[in-house]
């Protein structure tokens, strides 16, 4: 539709696009059906968005210490770095220095990024049973040692996956109300911010340096009710590995493997992977350390030597985007002795309207009306027994270490003892936890049913 017109005349784009699509609907429904007929925008999504768009460039400019964002339409924006940022940081694969300015879809950053918060990004046993091809092929991909190959013998893959496979989501969406992303530049902060980041009701500590090649850990801190030594969680972000398992065995702490990966792009983006985690499990997700601090203009600061892979402009522009959208709260140094002070960043109702207003668009212009239910995504489905029955992970392989973890206070933990959040989005999603096919995707869902608690 008015994707990918250039920049320009935005004010005025959008007020014909408005007319224009005032007068097809018009027209349309008087000589058209309305199922054949072209593609009709409809004006009111169009102006929740435009409202939305206005209030992230505010944002931006309040926020991005000088990074500014330009509205194309009512879904398209760039953000720009402001003129002299030095860009070091050159990219052998496209032989260019990184560009200061990023285009953005926001109404697919929109639906991305609050359908993590109803999603499920553990792995789990009714996922891979529910897939048709759950232990087959993707079990396979998610296990080092089997490279290419399929699990053609499904018992050797249970062994290797037994451990840290929980019958059922050891974690839920609203489960916390604050959590904390700290990033691999957290040490730095902690003098800083260590009260500050130890406040919330888990901190997720994203630890990038590879425990072997492929997997590289995850740690979740629960800050609450748990005693110290016990309330750590592993979440392993790629594959498991059967050195792996081996070290899994000798420790007492819950370990998990992550689901929403996408499989290809290896452990790249581990930052990213740490905010989903944290948006399927807490209401505010705070970062801290994420060598995303705003304002910078010598980005040479942040490593000693430019490394292949880090796009530090790039990534700083993505993240200020998802502190405007809604999904984030970014913390630094820069930001310290500024009031916290959040009322420029969308509230729930706009971010609300905004994803309707999204979907309801991209539904439109896809030519499929109505069926904006919760489930339109769930691709596959699958039947699992109610919450917290099952066996728990490992129960199979059991050490002595690990019979006195906790993991199992997780996944057999009491409906009521949730908070009270988080069962009522249980209850309105008819007990139904939704999963990622693959990491990237926004369509295709595995959406498994649980009988809710009578
Ligand atoms: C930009 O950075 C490069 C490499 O660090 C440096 O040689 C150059 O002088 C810088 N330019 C400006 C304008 O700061
Ligand atoms: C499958 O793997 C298990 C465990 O390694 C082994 O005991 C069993 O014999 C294998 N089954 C087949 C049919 O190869
Ligand atoms: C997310 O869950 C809420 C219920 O808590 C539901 O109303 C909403 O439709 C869901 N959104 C998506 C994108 O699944």
């Amino acid at each position: 539709m008015t994707r990918g017109r250039k920049a320009g005349g935005v004010v005025r784009l959008v007020s014909v696009a408005v007319v224009l699509s005032i007068i097809l609907v018009a027209i349309q429904s008087s000589f058209f059906h309305p199922t054949t007929g072209p593609v009709n925008l409809s004006t009111e999504e169009i102006r929740i968005l435009s409202h939305f768009q206005s209030n992230l460039e505010q944002c931006v400019a309040n926020r991005g210490l000088g990074l500014t964002a330009h509205i194309i339409d009512h879904c398209n924006l760039i953000l720009k770095f402001p003129q002299g940022t030095n860009s070091t940081w050159y990219n052998e694969q496209f032989k260019i220095f990184e560009p200061l300015e990023y285009k953005y879809d926001v109404c697919e950053a929109i639906l991305l990024w609050e359908q993590y918060r109803n999603m499920t990004t553990v792995l789990t046993r009714e996922y891979l049973d529910s897939r048709p091809d759950g232990w087959f092929d993707y079990a396979a991909k998610r296990i080092a040692q089997l490279g290419a190959d399929k699990c053609y013998n499904q018992t050797l893959c249970e062994e290797h996956l037994n451990l840290i496979l929980p019958a059922k989501p050891p974690f839920h969406p609203r489960q916390f109300r604050r959590c904390a992303v700290v990033g691999n530049s957290g040490d730095l902060l902690k003098t800083q911010f260590g009260e500050e980041i130890d406040n919330h009701d888990a901190v997720i500590r994203d630890n990038e340096a590879p425990v072997n090649e492929e997997a590289i850990l995850m740690k979740i801190f629960v800050a609450f009710p748990f005693l110290l030594a016990d309330n750590e969680v592993l979440i392993i972000k790629s594959v498991i590995h059967r050195d792996f398992n081996a070290m899994i065995k000798k420790i007492r702490n819950p370990v998990y493997l992550f689901q929403g990966i996408v499989l290809r792009r290896g452990a790249k983006g581990t930052g990213m992977k740490s905010i989903e985690l944290a948006l399927s499990m807490c209401d505010i997700v705070d970062i801290y350390g994420f060598t995303v601090d705003p304002g910078y203009t010598e980005w040479t600061r942040y490593f000693s030597t430019p490394r292949k892979g880090h796009n530090p402009l790039q990534g700083r522009a993505y993240y200020q985007l998802l502190e405007c959208l809604g999904v984030i709260r970014i913390h630094s140094p820069m930001r310290a002795k500024r009031k916290q002070d959040w009322s420029d960043v969308p509230s729930r109702e706009m971010i609300n309207n905004a994803h309707r207003a999204a979907l309801l668009l991209k539904k439109k212009q896809a030519g499929q009306e109505g069926g904006l239910g919760q489930f339109v995504n769930c691709k596959v489905w699958g039947k699992s027994g109610p919450y917290g029955t099952g066996p728990v992970s490992g129960s199979t392989d059991m050490t002595d270490t690990r019979k006195y973890s906790n993991y199992n206070r997780w996944e057999v933990m009491p409906f009521e003892s949730l908070r009270e959040e988080a069962r009522k989005h249980y209850i309105q999603m008819e007990g139904v936890s939704l999963y990622k096919m693959d990491g990237n995707k926004l369509d295709d869902l595995v959406c498994v049913k649980h009988p809710l608690k009578s």
